[in-house]
């Protein structure tokens, strides 16, 4: 079998995303992101980034995503993290979180943090608020192309994973 053709697994999995999975992810958050439940992201954006990007996959369906951008020396962010309706409340969205705290770990990048409007999710997962400005500007330089600028709902949090030793 070519290394590029993947068995159908009928149990959902997560591995690291490939480029066939852009548009199954943009698909995806572009739903929730009607529903003003996330920020949409463009295929271009996706196409970009697929190198952060994790996802659960069943039967060569992508049903959940999470994507781990580096920023800083010392910071990275939780990005576009769904599970699809149908999947939810099953622990994927944990486990999309903790395969990024991993990486962050991994890379000896020792914060990870997320600008969420389900604060709550993440306050479960370890992760703490904080104020919007303790974030370095690097991180707002994206927020020009956000629907929602300047009036931001979303809530700041933080989580430190160590340096992975
Ligand atoms: C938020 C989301 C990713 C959670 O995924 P999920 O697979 O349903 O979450 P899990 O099953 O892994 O839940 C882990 C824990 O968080 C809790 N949880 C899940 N969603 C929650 C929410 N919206 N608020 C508070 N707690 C939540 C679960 O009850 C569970 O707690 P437990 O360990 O005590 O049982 C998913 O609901 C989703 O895609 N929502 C729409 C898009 C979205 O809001 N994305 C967030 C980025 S802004």
């Amino acid at each position: 079998m070519s290394e590029f053709v993947e068995g159908r697994e009928s149990a959902p999995f997560l591995r690291p995303a490939y480029i066939s999975d852009a548009e199954g992810i943009r698909a995806m958050v572009n739903k929730y992101a009607a529903q003003g439940l996330m920020l949409p992201r463009s295929l271009s954006s996706i196409y970009e980034r697929i190198r952060d990007f994790r996802v659960i996959v069943e039967e060569g369906k992508v049903l959940g995503c999470a994507a781990l951008q580096v920023c800083w020396a010392d910071l990275a962010e939780v990005r576009t993290l769904a599970v699809a309706r149908d999947l939810r409340g099953k622990g994927w969205g944990r486990e999309l979180v903790e395969d990024c705290l991993k990486e962050s770990a991994r890379l000896r990048v020792p914060r990870v943090f997320t600008l969420s409007f389900t604060p709550d999710f993440f306050l479960k997962l370890g992760f703490a608020r904080i104020e919007k400005d303790d974030l370095p500007q690097k991180v707002w330089k994206d927020c020009i192309h956000c629907p929602h600028f300047p009036d931001c709902q979303e809530v700041a949090l933080v989580r430190n994973v160590g340096n992975g030793e």
